[in-house]
């Protein structure tokens, strides 16, 4: 795989993740972003869905077995619970929509698919993004052809200036930037947040352009100081922002249900968000038909449980990452403590991820080094790049291991970051 990982070697990324993970069961794995096990209770939440199918029956006037048999069959391709999920962000995010606005998806990954497609969907259209950034949305760009033209800036103060530069350049060339990705909140794989200030910038410059911002939006509620910053569609008032959203992170992951709000006056009416809404449920009808409906009716019931809020629910989850965070900053300061210059890694406030500066070059023959020979499995950021830029730093995930096995874990790392250093 190359260092800055170029349309098919981007497409290899979670083969490489899968089979690394495979080859190496036994390695202790900083890799990937999952929940953590003990926060899925799946057993209790099967029930839950009885409880949304009452509710279901109520909304329909139906007898409870006709609603039964309606959630049985093919379904409705927009979904069911999209009134609950409005509620829920409004209370969760601050975010004002309607139920109409909500396009019920497998997943936040089909979002961000049917989203970052129908927004590109000419050619010459092009997809933004800042570099590094999340591998399932540029992957979706690569495997539809779809140009992306990534931008880098170290200082998030000069993002809207990066990409305003990126912009000027692919006009010269007669493209047309018609989305920008973001993950506005404790970013896969960056882990920063973009400040109150940047948000806006970014919202002005893109209603200007005519830039739909598609803020993908799974760890926001995982934060565990500081100051919550308002969504960026919380933020906009031209309409230009389409949220992304999940319950991947918040309830699991096997459920597979996500969504999209798309506003109806989008970019200051100029387009009709109604229309964007019926080509994306277009062309999700013809690629899952609908949502899982025993999923959504799993997720409805949980919410209205929770009175349309996950907070409380996910208090311990945000406890316990918070407290793997702080055991990883802990074990990393001890590990490192000889090349406090050399070695340099961030403080995320929240999300699951944080990532360390090495002094070499760590890619993908690192990485093999570091499961075979030294039991840690890690990612190179170098595989989440658009461009040059990131081959000295790492990717580290603290959401699904142990405090113990965080500790072994960072050990492992260190003795190869030692070896490394020691034979050069
Ligand atoms: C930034 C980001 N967006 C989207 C997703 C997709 O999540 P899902 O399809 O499980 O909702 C992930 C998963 O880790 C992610 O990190």
């Amino acid at each position: 795989m190359s260092q800055a990982a170029g349309a098919h070697t981007r497409l290899d990324v979670m083969n490489f993740l899968n089979e690394i993970s495979a080859r190496f069961p036994a390695a202790i794995s900083f890799a990937s972003g999952r929940p953590a096990q003990q926060f899925i209770h799946l057993q209790q939440w099967m029930g839950a869905g009885a409880r949304f199918v009452d509710y279901f029956a109520d909304e329909k006037r139906m007898p409870e077995e006709q609603a039964y048999h309606l959630l049985g069959q093919y379904g409705n391709t927009n979904g069911i619970i999209n009134g609950l999920i409005a509620r829920q962000v409004r209370h969760d995010h601050g975010i004002a929509c309607l139920a109409g606005e909500v396009l019920v998806t497998a997943g936040g990954q089909e979002a961000i698919d049917l989203c970052v497609r129908q927004l590109c969907s000419e050619p010459g259209d092009v997809l933004l993004a800042r570099t590094p950034t999340y591998i399932g949305a540029t992957g979706v760009a690569d495997l539809h052809g779809i140009e992306i033209a990534g931008f880098r800036c170290d200082d998030e103060a000069d993002m809207a200036d990066a990409l305003a530069a990126a912009v000027a350049r692919l006009e010269q060339h007669g493209k047309r930037p018609r989305a920008l990705y973001l993950v506005p909140d404790f970013d896969n794989p960056s882990a920063s947040v973009l400040s109150y200030a940047t948000r806006m910038q970014l919202i002005a410059y893109c209603a200007a352009q005519g830039i739909v911002v598609l803020e993908d939006n799974p760890y926001g509620m995982f934060r565990y100081e500081g100051e919550t910053i308002p969504p960026m569609y919380a933020l906009d008032s031209h309409g230009c922002v389409v949220f992304l959203g999940t319950y991947s992170k918040t309830i699991c992951p096997a459920l597979r249900v996500g969504f999209a709000i798309v506003p109806e006056r989008m970019l200051q009416g100029q387009v009709c968000g109604k229309q964007v809404m019926a080509q994306l449920s277009q062309a999700k009808s013809f690629s899952t038909l609908n949502t899982s409906q025993v999923s959504q009716a799993i997720v409805g019931g949980i919410l209205l449980d929770q009175q349309c809020s996950l907070r409380a629910s996910i208090e311990p989850a945000v406890a316990y990452y918070r407290g793997n965070r702080d055991t990883m900053l802990a074990c990393l300061d001890s590990a490192f403590k000889e090349w406090p210059q050399q070695i340099t890694w961030n403080v995320p406030q929240g999300g699951f991820f944080l990532v360390l500066k090495l002094p070499f070059d760590f890619g993908a023959e690192e990485a093999d080094i570091c499961a075979r020979q030294f039991g840690v499995i890690v990612m190179p950021l170098s595989f989440f790049a658009l461009a040059p830029g990131h081959e000295r730093h790492v990717r580290l995930a603290f959401s699904n291991v142990g405090e113990e096995a965080i500790a072994e874990g960072v050990k492992r790392f260190a003795a190869f970051v030692r070896q490394r250093l020691q034979g050069q």
